[in-house]
């Protein structure tokens, strides 16, 4: 699926020059934030494939982090310690993107709406977009997606706490620096409509000189 360079034996080498980054006023960092089953990490990399740019999903530099799945986090040492992890890992990430990485971050359901990470990505400047959907549709989307490591949530219980912590966040979403509906629409749709709304530029890889094969 992910044709970028380096993915297979042979091949080509491919670097990015600094011409080719986003420049001027051009966001060159986005980060998306939402509710579970939102669409963060499927239309982030989505978006990142479009731009060639990079895309990471923070739950997973939380579990490389601590050595631990998510869940596990939770199970072992309940959601305080999950926030307090996940306020680490999104201290980190702030810290390369500030070095100069571009690249797309899906953030876990509950991380905008923790104050002290709201606060980091205000000071920061870089675009925060909440990706929305219908409730019942969030939820339909969830329930279809278990069944994987990556996809067992800790806090998807039953419908009524499901949709109560989802009106509860809602507001804490809302002020993310745009909102985008996802509700029925490809993710293609939706990753144009954020690049354009952002004017998120490609990066143009090309093959270096010298550097082929
Ligand atoms: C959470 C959502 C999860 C994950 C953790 C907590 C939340 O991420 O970070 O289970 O508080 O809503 P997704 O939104 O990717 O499911």
């Amino acid at each position: 699926m992910n044709k970028r360079s380096g993915k297979t034996v042979g091949a080509k080498v491919r670097r990015r020059t600094q011409s080719q980054l986003p420049h001027g006023h051009s966001p060159s960092a986005l980060f998306l934030v939402g509710f579970m089953g939102a669409g963060k990490t499927s239309v982030g990399q989505t978006l990142a494939e479009h731009l060639n740019w990079a895309f990471e999903d923070l739950d997973r530099r939380i579990e490389r982090r601590e050595g631990r799945t998510v869940p596990e986090i939770f199970r072992d040492f309940g959601e305080s310690e999950f926030r307090r992890a996940e306020h680490g890992a999104l201290r980190e990430v702030l810290e390369e993107v500030h070095g100069g990485a571009v690249k797309i971050v899906a953030l876990g359901g509950g991380a905008f709406v923790q104050e002290n990470n709201m606060a980091l990505l205000k000071a920061s400047g870089i675009p925060t977009v909440f990706l929305d959907a219908p409730v019942d549709e969030l939820w339909r989307r969830c329930c279809q997606q278990t069944g994987t490591a990556e996809t067992e949530r800790p806090l998807l219980r039953s419908i009524d706490r499901f949709r109560e912590l989802y009106a509860a966040r809602r507001g804490s979403y809302l002020r993310a620096s745009s909102k985008i509906q996802t509700g029925s629409r490809t993710l293609n749709e939706i990753a144009a409509e954020i690049a354009e709304t952002l004017g998120l530029r490609k990066i143009e890889i090309r093959a270096q000189q010298g550097e082929v094969e």
